[in-house]
């Protein structure tokens, strides 16, 4: 049966307890995807509010246009790079939020749609860009980079330990032909390195290619050091992230920046009964901030 899965908000309780100080305010969904959160939001949102949402997928903006169909306060939806809030919102005639929410990573349809290359559960062209006009795909980065840079930035970015081991057997397979699907390439990593523990050999690979193609630790740096400015005193900004690096930018950026006051001391996870119905929220971690007021000087 091919059910379609709805994808799931992941903390959606917490994300509204953190994100909504005024119920009247303008709020951005910077990674809108198929607009759970976003529905989630615009239903506790009064009279006078504006709900901007924003996805590099084409497809996950078709998707919210439907989820948030006939909204009763102002929508936009924006097909963009949420490292581009400044352009957008400018573009829209908004100068002030008052809070932006980043629900980061790949959305569950987008793993489970196999085309899209992002599952090794799933035979597929390796593709996994998330902006299907960016011109680098996982196919180039597979077949074309040199041994040590494959090895790099599977280490880096998976942090995966069998990194050399990896990219040594997926330069030899590529040698007698081109590694074109997901399952080809789970197949040289299952044969390279051994299966520890309940995690797939190919998981930490798939993720490091995936995060290199799209790009997203510098998409994530470089619209938190845009969103300061954008955002009114008191305003919020929430993050969840899945990946131990991406947590930590944000997690130094509310740290380091003296704009913001941390909301959340420590990070806060989803519950056990969140994981048990929901099991891609399990990695999940957020982080909040208050933008803090202006100190008055004399
Ligand atoms: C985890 S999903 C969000 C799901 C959404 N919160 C919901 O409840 O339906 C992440 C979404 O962010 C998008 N995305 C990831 N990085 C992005 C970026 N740098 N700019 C814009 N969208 C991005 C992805 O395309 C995906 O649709």
């Amino acid at each position: 049966m091919n059910t379609y899965v709805f994808h799931q908000p992941v903390m959606e309780k917490e994300v509204l307890h953190y994100l909504l100080w005024r119920k009247d305010g303008i709020y951005v969904d910077a990674t809108v995807g198929g607009g759970g959160h976003a529905l989630s939001i615009l239903g506790e949102l009064d009279e006078g509010a504006i709900l901007v949402g924003i996805d590099r997928d084409e497809e996950a903006i078709k998707m919210a246009k439907e989820t948030l169909k006939n909204p009763s306060l102002p929508v936009y939806l924006v097909k963009e790079r949420f490292s581009l809030i400044d352009q957008v919102l400018f573009s829209l005639g908004i100068e002030k939020i008052s809070g932006i929410l980043f629900d980061l990573g790949v959305s569950s349809w987008q793993l489970d749609k196999a085309e899209r290359g992002f599952s090794f559960q799933r035979e597929g062209f390796l593709d996994m860009r998330m902006d299907l006009s960016e011109e680098r795909n996982a196919y180039q980065v597979v077949n074309e980079f040199p041994e040590k840079e494959l090895a790099d930035l599977i280490y880096y970015y998976g942090e995966e330990r069998f990194s050399r081991r990896i990219a040594r057997a997926i330069v030899k397979e590529r040698d007698r032909k081109p590694i074109a699907t997901t399952r080809e390439l789970a197949r040289v990593i299952e044969r390279a390195v051994p299966q520890r523990g309940k995690i797939h050999p190919a998981t930490r690979t798939f993720m490091a290619l995936r995060i290199f193609v799209n790009e997203e630790l510098k998409e994530i740096e470089e619209a938190l050091r845009k969103v300061s400015p954008l955002v009114e005193e008191g305003g919020r900004v929430v993050v969840i992230s899945y990946h131990s690096l991406e947590d930590r930018i944000v997690k130094r950026f509310l740290k380091d920046e003296e704009e913001w006051e941390v909301l959340t001391k420590k990070p806060v996870y989803p519950t056990p009964e969140e994981v048990r119905d929901n099991p891609r929220a399990r990695s999940g971690r957020l982080r909040a901030g208050e933008k803090r007021s202006k100190i008055k000087e004399g």
